[in-house]
């Protein structure tokens, strides 16, 4: 059985945007899947409130890189309460949609996301 992936998806899949680590983030999280075995791995940098910069790293399928390649392409730049708004809802609708079987790829990919502004919020609070 063939699942059917939009065009934008397969390009994010094939052409993945800021995939890769960086030093000394302001935020990090970890996130998995124990069903499918999938994770992510996001790293941010944050200027006067706003992402200044992302990255991931995915040991997971297709849909799973897709979704955190276009996450964070549309998140640069955004203050931290408009990136915490974002939904994997919104996401899957960016992508053109996702087979039913993989939504559960965008809810992690946004989790994961949030997961690193929990991080960078957290480090805040110490810093103080
Ligand atoms: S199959 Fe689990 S993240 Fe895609």
């Amino acid at each position: 059985m063939a699942l059917n992936y939009s065009k934008k998806t397969i390009n994010h899949f094939l052409n993945p945007k800021n995939i890769g680590e960086m030093k000394n983030p302001d935020g990090y999280s970890q996130i998995g899947n124990m069903l499918c075995g999938d994770q992510l791995n996001f790293f941010l940098k944050v200027r006067n409130g706003k992402i200044k910069d992302v990255k991931f790293l995915s040991f997971g399928c297709a849909s799973n890189i897709a979704t955190a390649s276009l996450l964070t392409e549309k998140v640069k730049g955004m203050t931290i309460a408009e990136a915490k708004k974002y939904k994997w809802e919104t996401v899957v609708a960016e992508l053109g949609g996702l087979p039913s079987q993989k939504i559960h790829c965008s809810v992690m990919a946004v989790e994961g996301f949030r997961k690193a502004i929990a991080d960078y919020e957290k480090k805040q609070k110490h810093s103080r």
